[in-house]
């Protein structure tokens, strides 16, 4: 019978190596912060009630940052180091007994899998712990795992501490613990910060419950990629690569067509369907749900958005926190700014803007134009330069478009104002108030043609 787990997970520390005013758990990779990913991988192991983030810089903003309900917290108001973390949460955390998986918030890649193993690891040896260490071709940076002669560990040194035949070997502790509570917590205040850096080190509790007679085991992994931790921007990115390259792979495998996938950006939480084709450069991110069949082209820019089947987006168009249903196209270039809803076989072309507005089904905005606020109903025919007139300095207001109506090319709605239903407005129009049903709204000066003024203009040889 395995002994329950409580997961312990670092995220006091700033991250001097980001250069970075804020906390490095803070930084985001794959459109996650770092520590969230952490936090969802625990969740394989241990229940909410179960998981334990240790908070210091900017605590309130990585509390934030973590919505997964349940989880507990623990200050650590001075961040003097790995292990004076665990010093802090012994307060908290030494009355838990089972066992303690330590994890460090800046490892967003370590898969559920590998965290099994490490408990396993420990599980089936009789010692006190063990740690997950990698063969590494160049752990400068890392600490580096100390064994005796048998190959028992004996210690963890770390690369400022190290001496120079301590530093050549190629072991690496990748920061990954698994202990027994009851020796961790019996020994955890004999960490001392003798060290360069005067900090309290976690991996002195290797050689400590060593010392104590307990022993370590070493769970080490083929592959060290996954438990690497990010520690500056170039990691980071590094890191973003990998996170995304394994969401649009899932997308792929899933029968999405990503065109030069190395370019596309999706966030983890997207989903798409069938037979959709993404293109080059896109990037779909948020909670966005995009249905079978559809196009996304490429440059464009989708956030938190429904998309049903079939919809094509055109190249370099940005949508947020809209719905297009089915068959709705929109692009290239438009702007689906906010709370828009498209209904089915509507058509938004380019230089078009819509905000907060329904555009109802099988109607049309073609070109340059900026519908506010609106309620378009269907089959309605909205000409180039249309302008709807929402703002009026203090307050917004609402146009209304019935069905069936076509709306003039360069017309201005000045809002509040509704076109009846079936309703034809003049080219070059300023709508300032209601047009009924059926009628024609025209709100422009009459033209007026004066025979021969150019001609004569030529023959003076001046302008008049
Ligand atoms: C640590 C290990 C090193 C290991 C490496 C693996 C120590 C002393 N060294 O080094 O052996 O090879 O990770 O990536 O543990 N943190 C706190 N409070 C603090 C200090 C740090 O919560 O007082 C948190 C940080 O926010 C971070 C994590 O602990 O998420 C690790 O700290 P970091 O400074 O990155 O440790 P490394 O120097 O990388
Ligand atoms: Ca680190």
């Amino acid at each position: 019978m395995e002994t329950p787990v409580t997961v312990v997970i670092l995220a006091a520390g700033l991250g001097t190596r980001m250069k970075s005013r804020k906390a490095k758990v803070l930084h985001r990779v794959g459109g996650r912060y770092l520590v969230d990913h952490v936090v969802r991988t625990a969740l394989a192991l241990a229940p909410p009630e179960r998981i334990f983030v240790v908070v210091g810089h900017q605590s309130a903003e990585v509390r934030a940052a973590l919505q997964t309900a349940g989880i507990g917290f623990i200050e650590q108001t001075e961040q003097k180091g790995t292990g004076h973390a665990l010093m802090v949460a012994a307060d908290t955390l030494s009355g838990l007994s089972g066992r303690l998986l330590i994890l460090y918030g800046d490892g967003p890649l370590v898969r559920p899998e590998t965290l099994k193993g490490l408990t396993a690891a420990q599980e089936s040896c009789d010692g006190a712990g063990a740690i997950l260490t990698a063969v590494m071709d160049d752990p400068t940076g890392y600490g580096r795992v100390l064994r005796d002669l048998e190959g028992h560990v004996t210690g963890v040194v770390e690369q400022r501490a190290g001496t120079p035949e301590q530093l050549a070997i190629r072991e690496a502790n990748m920061g990954l613990y698994c202990y027994r509570a009851a020796p961790f917590w019996r020994h955890i205040q004999e960490i001392r910060p003798d060290n360069p850096a005067h900090e309290y080190y976690l991996t002195d509790m290797v050689e400590i419950l060593h010392r104590a007679g307990h022993a370590i085991a070493a769970f080490r992994i083929e592959d060290p990629r996954e438990v690497l931790g990010i520690n500056d921007r170039e990691e980071l990115a590094a890191v973003d690569r990998l996170l995304r390259e394994r969401k649009v792979r899932e997308l792929m495998l899933a029968g999405v067509t990503i065109e030069k996938p190395e370019t596309v950006t999706v966030d983890p939480d997207v989903t798409i369907g069938m037979d959709t084709i993404v293109e080059p450069f896109a990037q779909i991110l948020g909670h966005t749900a995009i249905g079978e069949n559809c196009r996304i082209g490429a440059c464009s820019i989708v956030q938190d958005s429904e998309l049903a089947d079939e919809v094509e987006v055109g190249q370099f168009t940005i949508i947020g926190t809209s719905r297009l249903e089915r068959g709705a196209h929109a692009g290239p270039y438009a702007r689906l700014r906010l709370e828009n809803h498209v209904e089915a076989g509507a058509h938004i072309g380019n230089f078009v803007e819509l905000k907060k507005t329904r555009l109802g089904a099988g109607s049309k905005a073609m070109h340059l134009a900026y519908l506010g606020d609106s309620e378009i109903g269907a089959e309605v025919n909205v000409g180039a330069g249309t302008i709807t007139c929402n703002y009026d300095g203090t307050l917004k207001h609402k146009t209304k478009i019935g069905a069936g109506a076509f709306i003039g090319s360069n017309s201005t709605l000045v809002a509040p104002v509704k076109v009846g239903e079936g309703a034809y407005l003049a080219a070059g129009s300023v709508i300032t108030s209601d047009v009924p049903a059926d009628a024609l709204g025209l709100g422009r000066a009459r033209q007026v043609n004066k025979e021969d003024w150019a001609r004569k203009r030529r023959e003076l040889g001046k302008p008049r």
